[in-house]
């Protein structure tokens, strides 16, 4: 990334319990990263490390369209997880690693042994992190009801924990009425950072065919819309938990950006606004983030986390 004059001297790289990233910023998993060509396009453009699709132990259709739609201050999807499975995406991982770019793999399952397995081949294909998603709405069985569920949060961090070296990001869902208690059940189950959040549940209505727009009739929120409620949790969890915080969630501008840096991120992921803008949204917000710093007088993006718990 060529930043000019002042902005060059301003430290942007953070380490997420040892993944170290050049630029504070991921993608969020699952908007537009499905391939490594893809994903490659992303660090290209300015992301720090990139993160994949979730991926299961099994391949999967998803739910079948209408699965996207664009409502208030964002988009509703039910997507349902389609996704290629893991053994599948082995060999993306190898060749993003293969070319140096650092690789988050986030993934999913229903049953404790399934994500120790996945866990095992995500690693061994060269990921540098996991991201355990525990949020999504749209799945059923034991790993839909974990992120609201402390105990079983807990449980499946510590199993997968036990079995791999990587450092593990939990995503949390805002589909809670309180977040700090499944924050503080991953953080004891070994949990190396946390990430907030997946997307909110919701709905809409077609008024002409009196009827769901989305086949599955709930979706998640994600989009501006969604911003100040993970940024809520980002705040709550800060004061709460010691593991770093990743924020998500209608992130759009280096504004956002700041917003949850100064709740207390240490990095930040981008879904929604990547696939309504461009890759150079990454960019974009490294410069802005760089630019601020400088006109505060600060030279580390370290310097800016939390420090609106201090004023
Ligand atoms: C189309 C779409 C697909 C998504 N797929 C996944 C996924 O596979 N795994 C996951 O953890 N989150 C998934 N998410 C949630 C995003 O990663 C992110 O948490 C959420 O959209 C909030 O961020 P945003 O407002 O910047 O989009 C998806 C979101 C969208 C819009």
């Amino acid at each position: 990334m060529n930043y000019q004059g002042e902005l060059t001297k301003i430290n942007l790289a953070v380490d997420l319990a040892g993944l170290k990233l050049r630029y504070p910023i991921m993608n969020a998993s699952g908007v537009l990263g499905i391939s490594a060509p893809l994903l490659k396009k992303m660090y290209n453009a300015g992301a720090g490390a990139v993160i994949t699709k979730s991926l299961g132990p099994e391949s999967r259709l998803g739910h079948p369209n209408p699965t996207v739609v664009e409502v208030e201050g964002g988009l509703l999807n039910s997507m349902g997880l389609p996704n290629p499975g893991v053994d599948y995406f082995l060999s993306e991982i190898k060749h993003l690693k293969n070319e140096g770019i650092p690789i988050v793999a986030s993934f999913f399952a229903s049953t404790i042994d399934d994500f120790i397995k996945s866990s095992i081949k995500l690693e061994e294909a060269g990921a540098q992190a996991l991201e355990l998603n525990l949020s999504c709405p749209n799945v059923g069985g034991e790993s839909g009801m974990c992120a609201s569920d402390p105990v079983s949060t807990e449980k499946i961090t510590k199993a997968i924990k036990n079995t791999t070296k990587l450092p593990l990001f939990v995503k949390l869902s805002p589909n809670v009425t309180d977040i700090v208690p499944i924050a503080i059940a991953a953080e004891s189950g070994g949990a190396d950072a946390i990430t907030a959040t997946n997307t909110l549940k919701g709905m809409s209505i077609d008024i002409d065919f009196k009827k769901p727009i989305l086949s599955n009739i709930m979706g998640g929120l994600s989009g501006s819309a969604l911003k100040p409620v993970s940024l809520r949790f980002v705040w709550e969890m800060y004061e709460n938990i010691k593991i770093p915080i990743i924020g998500c969630g209608g992130i759009f501008t280096w504004r956002d950006a700041i917003e949850y840096f100064l709740a207390g991120a240490r990095a930040i992921e981008i879904g929604t606004a990547i696939m309504l803008n461009d890759y150079k949204i990454f960019h974009e917000i490294n410069e802005g983030i760089a630019r601020y710093l400088s006109d505060n007088d600060l030279k580390d993006i370290k310097e800016i986390i939390g420090l609106a718990h201090k004023s």
